[in-house]
C-alpha cells in the first residue's frame, strides 16, 4: 500500500508538470448521452402539446407534452417572473423515480408576475406585463417575445430529447405510422447501444443504475450576432459555432492539469448561463442542471463576419442563420430560466435577480493577496510580510498552502513549522494584516484523525456504488469525502471552523477551499464516479457540477458563525456553479507562467462576471512555470485592474516575491500595486453597487456598448463598472498597443476618454496606437464619471480606511459628470443595518455638488476630502468657494493648472457632511 502510494504521488507530480493529457477527458463521443443526444436529427419535433390538459393558474400553466414516437408523456409548467423573465420545466408526467431537482443555486424562490392565457386549437399564447410566450402545438416549440419581438425560440431546430426512466428489458410502443417507424427504430438501436446502460471509460466502469436519462433542448436567439457566457473555458469570450467543428463546450467540474488554451474543455467549474447580443437587444438562458452538459454552439458571426451578418440581419435574412445553443445534460430535469433584456445590462441583471449578487467583501480582501505554495514557516511567513514593508510595498493577506497541516489533515497545523498559529495570527493582525489558509473537501482516512473518525462513525462520506464509504486518492492519500448535500453533514462541517472546536484558527481568517470539483486523482477524468451516491438517493451523476457549491454553503456558514455573525467570510474556491458568488471569490485555476495565460485572465474573468461571480482573478505570475521577469510585471499591472489580486505559484517554482528581482523590476511591480490601492475606494463602491444592482464590477465593452458592433468580439479590453476602460499590456516586448475606443450609436458617435495618467484627452471612436513603457498600462477614464481615490498609500487597506479621498472628475462633452462613493466600517454587516454613507457627487455648470443616495443611512467617519482634480474643462478657474450643509462659505485654491487639468486644493469637508458644493470662480 505504501509503495503504492510513493509510486502515485510521483506519478501525480510528474501529471503536475506536464502539459494537459487529454487522454484524461472525455470527448462528446466518448460520453454517450452526448453522442446520442447531439445526433438527434428531426425533420419535425415528435414532441406534441395536448392543448386540451392545459390549466391556467395566476402565475404559470401547465400542460400535457407527448413524445408521438414512444407515447411518453412530459408535464410543461410556464411561469412568468418580474423582470423580463420566464420560467418553464419539462419533467416526466409520472417517472419510474422522481428525477433531481437542482438546490440551491437560486438566491429564493424568484418574485412571479400575473399571467394572461389564450390558447386556440393550435398554440397557447402566455403573456406576461409587456412580454408573452407563444406555445406551439404540433410540432412542439416554444417562442419568447419581448415587447413585441422574437427574441428566443425553443426546440425550433427539433432538437429536444428527453430520456424517460425505465426498465432495462421495456420494450418501446409500437410505431403509429409509417413515416415514424424509421425515426423510431433509429432511436431505439441508439438506447442499446454501448454506453447506454452502462459505461467504460478507461479502467472505469459506470453502471447507471437508472439506464439513459438524458434532457436537451436547443434554443434560438433571434436577435443575436453573437453568444457568450457559459464559464468556465480557457477560450474567447464571444463563443465559437461547434457545430461541425469539433467537439462542443463542456460543462463539467474538472480537475484539469495544465489546462490548454483556446478550448472547449471543461474546466474546474460549471456556470450554464448564456447570452444572445445583437444591436436590437441581449437576451439569454439559464439552463438549470447540475449533471454533466455540453453545450453545441451554431451561426454565431466570427470577428470577420459581424458586419456581414448585420448587413444581412437588416435585410431581413437574418432569421435562417441566428445563433443557437444546444443544451445537453445527461440527467435531472428540463429546466429554464429565459431572460428577455432588452439591453446587456438588463439581462445580467435578471440572471443576478435569480441566482443573487457577491456580498460586498471586507476591504482588506480586495488588496493584495500574497501566496504560493507554499510558505514554509512561521518564520517565513513573518519575513514575507515585514519584507513587503521594508520595500514599502503594500499587502493585505498572506495565504497557506496545504503544507501547513499535520500531513494534509484539515483543521490541524503543523507544529514543527507551526509552533504557535495563534501568535503569528495575531502579529500579522498587529500589522494590519489578514491570513488566508486551505481548507480542501477530501479527508484523510487516518483512524487517528478525528475529522475521518467522526465521519466514519456517522456515516457522513459519499457513498460508493454499493453503499460503501467511497475512497479516492488526493493530497493526503487515500481520502474520502463529505457529502455536504446532507444538511447535517454541512452544520457539523461548519462546526469544525469555530474557535471552541479549530483553536488554531481566527475570528477573522479568510478560508480558501480548493479541489472541490472535487478532485480525485485516480477517478474518472480525475473525479469521481458518477454512480457514486448522495444524501436523499442521488447519484453523483445527477449532482456533480454542484458538490464545490455546498461545499461553500457549510464554509460560509461556519465562518459566520465562528465571529457571532459580526464579520463578512472571507472565502475562495475553485469549483463553481450557479450562485457561488453569494459564498465565495472565483480564480481561475492553475494557469501557467505563459503570455497567453496572462491574456486569456481577461476573457475568463469577464465570462464569470456576466455570469453573476464578479469578484474574479487568476494566479499571478502563473501557477506552472517560472515568469520571465517582464511576463510577471505585466501580469501584476493586469491584476491590478482585476477584481481578486492575488500572486499564487506552484511549489516547485523559483520564489518570486518583488524583492527578489533587480530593483527596477520590483519598483514596476511596487508601482503596479501601489497603484491598485489608490483606486480602492473605487473598487469597495464598485463591489457595494454590484451587491445592490446585480450588475458586473468587470464588463465587456458590450455592456456599455451595445449598438458598437466592432465592440463585440473585443476581450483584450474591458470596463470596470461604468467608469474605467482598461487595455492591459500583455504582450511580450509590447513598445506600443491597439485601444480600441468604442462607439455610443454603432457609427462615429465617441465618448470622451483621459488616460489616468496624464489626463490625456481622447475622443474618437476607432483604434488608437498606445506608446507604452514599462509602467505604462492604458487606463481611460470615461468623461462624464467622477471617481473616487486615495492617494496616501499605506501598508494594507485596511489602515487607509481614514484617508482623505481625492475625487478625479472627468467632465463629457456638456461638461458634466456624476460618480458616487460609498463608505462603511469596511468589515462587518453592520451595513445591512443602515449603519453606512452613499454619496453621490454631481458636476454640472462648474459646481460640484455632493449628497446621500440613502438619506436614512448614516455612518461616523473620519474621511474627508483632500483635493478635487477637474479634467476636461478649457478655462481654469481663478478659486474656488466650497458651502457645507450649513451655507458657511470657505475659499479655496486652484493648483496645479495643465492644459488638461487642474487641482482644488484641500477643500478640507467632511464626507458626512450631507451636503455640500464648490463652485469654480472664473
Ligand atoms: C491545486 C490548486 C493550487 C494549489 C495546489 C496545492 O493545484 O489549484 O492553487 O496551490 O492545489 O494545494
Amino acid at each position: 500500500m505504501r509503495q503504492f502510494s510513493l509510486i502515485f504521488l510521483l506519478v501525480i507530480s510528474v501529471i503536475h508538470t506536464l502539459a494537459v493529457d487529454k487522454n484524461n477527458f472525455k470527448t462528446c463521443d466518448q460520453a454517450s448521452f452526448c453522442k446520442r443526444s447531439r445526433s438527434v436529427q428531426h425533420e419535425r419535433s415528435p414532441f406534441e402539446v395536448n392543448i386540451d390538459t392545459l390549466i391556467v393558474n395566476p402565475n404559470y400553466i401547465n400542460v400535457d407534452l407527448t413524445n408521438k414516437h414512444n407515447g411518453q408523456i412530459f408535464d410543461l409548467k410556464l411561469e412568468g417572473i418580474k423582470g423580463n423573465t420566464f420560467h418553464f420545466e419539462i419533467d416526466e408526467k409520472s417517472p419510474l423515480k422522481p428525477r433531481y431537482r437542482v438546490v440551491d443555486a437560486l438566491k429564493g424562490e424568484p418574485t412571479y408576475e400575473a399571467i394572461k392565457v389564450t390558447a386556440t386549437g393550435s398554440d397557447i399564447t402566455v403573456k406576461c406585463g409587456e412580454n408573452k410566450v407563444i406555445i406551439y402545438a404540433t410540432p412542439f416549440k416554444l417562442e419568447f417575445y419581448q415587447n413585441d419581438v422574437l427574441t428566443i425560440s425553443a426546440n425550433s431546430k427539433a432538437k429536444m430529447h428527453f430520456e424517460h426512466l425505465r426498465r432495462k428489458q421495456e420494450a418501446p410502443p409500437p410505431p403509429e405510422n409509417e413515416n415514424e417507424q424509421n425515426e423510431n427504430e433509429a432511436q431505439d438501436q441508439n438506447q442499446d447501444e454501448p454506453g447506454t446502460w452502462e459505461e467504460n471509460f478507461k479502467s472505469h466502469h459506470d453502471i447507471k443504475p437508472n439506464g439513459p436519462s438524458a434532457v436537451a433542448l436547443d434554443f434560438t436567439f433571434h436577435q443575436a450576432n453573437i453568444l457568450f457566457g457559459i464559464p468556465e473555458h480557457a477560450d474567447s469570450f464571444a463563443l465559437k459555432t461547434t457545430v461541425g467543428n469539433g467537439d462542443p463546450y463542456r460543462l463539467y467540474n474538472l480537475d484539469v492539469f495544465e489546462y490548454e488554451l483556446n478550448s472547449r474543455m471543461a474546466l474546474y467549474g460549471s456556470i450554464p448561463v448564456v447570452y444572445g447580443h445583437g444591436h436590437k437587444s441581449t437576451s439569454g438562458i439559464y439552463w438549470q442542471n447540475a449533471a454533466e452538459t455540453w453545450v453545441d454552439i451554431a451561426g454565431t458571426a466570427s470577428e470577420q463576419n459581424v458586419m456581414e451578418s448585420i448587413v444581412s440581419f437588416v435585410a431581413g435574412s437574418r432569421q435562417q442563420d441566428a445563433p443557437s445553443a444546444h443544451f445537453i445534460s445527461e440527467s435531472g430535469i428540463i429546466d429554464v430560466f429565459v431572460v428577455l433584456g432588452p439591453s446587456p445590462n438588463d439581462a445580467f441583471k435578471q440572471y443576478t435577480a435569480l441566482t443573487g449578487s457577491g456580498n460586498l467583501p471586507q476591504m482588506f480582501a480586495i488588496g493584495y493577496h500574497q501566496c504560493r505554495w507554499n510558505y514554509n514557516d512561521q518564520q517565513d511567513v513573518m519575513q514575507v510580510a515585514t519584507k513587503f514593508d521594508e520595500h514599502d510595498i503594500p499587502m493585505d493577506t498572506m495565504w497557506l498552502d496545504i503544507e501547513y497541516t499535520d500531513s494534509k489533515k484539515y483543521f490541524t497545523w503543523d507544529h514543527q513549522k507551526f509552533p504557535n498559529a495563534v501568535e503569528m495570527m495575531k502579529n500579522l493582525t498587529n500589522m494590519g494584516r489578514h491570513l488566508t489558509f486551505i481548507i480542501d473537501p477530501h479527508i484523510k482516512r487516518d483512524s487517528g484523525y478525528f475529522f475521518h473518525n467522526d465521519c466514519t462513525d456517522r456515516g457522513y462520506y459519499i457513498k460508493n456504488k454499493d453503499g460503501k464509504d467511497y475512497e479516492g486518492w488526493c493530497w493526503p492519500g487515500s481520502a474520502s469525502y463529505p457529502d455536504f448535500f446532507d444538511p447535517e453533514i454541512r452544520k457539523y462541517y461548519a462546526d469544525q471552523y469555530l474557535l471552541e472546536n479549530f483553536k488554531e484558527n481566527s475570528r477573522d481568517t479568510g478560508i480558501w477551499n480548493d479541489m472541490n470539483e472535487p478532485s480525485v486523482f485516480n477517478g474518472p477524468e480525475i473525479t469521481m464516479p458518477k454512480d457514486n451516491l448522495h444524501y436523499g438517493g442521488w447519484e453523483h451523476r445527477d449532482v456533480h457540477n454542484l458538490y464545490g457549491q455546498m461545499q461553500l454553503v457549510g464554509t460560509f456558514d461556519g465562518l459566520l458563525r465562528r465571529a457571532e455573525n459580526e464579520l463578512r467570510p472571507f472565502i475562495l474556491t475553485r469549483a463553481h456553479f450557479s450562485g457561488t458568488q453569494r459564498y465565495a471569490a472565483v480564480w481561475t485555476g492553475d494557469n501557467a507562467a505563459e503570455w497567453g495565460h496572462l491574456e486569456a485572465s481577461i476573457p475568463m474573468c469577464l465570462s464569470l462576471s456576466v455570469a453573476g461571480i464578479s469578484f474574479c482573478g487568476a494566479d499571478i505570475g502563473g501557477f506552472f512555470g517560472n515568469p520571465e521577469t517582464e511576463l510577471l510585471y505585466r501580469w501584476y499591472q493586469t491584476g491590478a485592474f482585476i477584481p481578486f489580486f492575488r500572486a499564487h505559484a506552484h511549489i516547485d517554482t523559483k520564489r518570486r516575491e518583488p524583492w527578489l528581482y533587480p530593483d527596477d523590476v520590483k519598483l514596476i511591480i511596487r508601482d503596479a500595486i501601489r497603484k491598485r490601492y489608490s483606486f480602492l475606494p473605487l473598487w469597495y463602491t464598485m463591489f457595494y453597487e454590484h451587491e445592490r444592482s446585480g450588475l458586473p464590477i468587470m464588463r465587456p465593452l458590450l455592456s456599455q456598448y451595445p449598438l458598437d458592433k466592432n465592440a463585440y468580439n473585443i476581450d483584450n479590453q474591458f470596463m470596470l463598472s461604468d467608469k474605467l476602460l482598461i487595455r492591459p499590456v500583455m504582450q511580450k516586448g509590447a513598445s506600443k498597443v491597439d485601444v480600441y475606443f468604442p462607439s455610443r450609436n454603432g457609427d462615429k458617435q465617441a465618448d470622451i476618454w483621459y488616460d489616468i495618467d496624464d489626463y490625456r484627452k481622447i475622443e474618437r471612436v476607432g483604434v488608437e496606437s498606445v506608446t507604452v513603457n514599462t509602467y505604462k498600462v492604458p487606463v481611460y477614464q470615461r468623461g462624464g464619471t467622477i471617481i473616487p481615490r486615495k492617494m496616501r498609500i499605506r501598508r494594507s487597506a485596511i489602515l487607509m480606511e481614514n484617508d482623505p479621498i481625492t475625487l478625479i472628475v472627468a467632465v463629457d462633452s456638456d461638461k458634466r459628470a456624476k460618480g458616487t462613493l460609498y463608505i462603511d466600517d469596511e468589515k462587518s454587516f453592520a451595513y445591512r443595518q443602515g449603519k453606512y454613507l452613499y454619496i453621490e457627487f454631481e458636476f454640472i455648470d462648474g459646481v460640484l455638488s455632493s449628497q446621500l443616495i440613502d438619506e436614512t443611512a448614516s455612518y461616523t467617519t473620519k474621511v474627508w476630502l483632500e483635493r478635487v482634480i477637474i479634467v476636461g474643462l478649457d478655462k481654469v478657474p481663478s478659486s474656488a468657494t466650497l458651502r457645507a450643509s450649513n451655507n458657511q462659505a470657505t475659499q479655496v485654491d486652484i493648483i496645479d493648472a495643465s492644459k488638461t487639468a487642474f487641482t482644488i486644493r484641500k477643500p478640507g469637508v467632511s464626507l458626512m457632511e450631507p451636503t455640500w458644493s464648490i463652485t469654480l470662480n472664473y
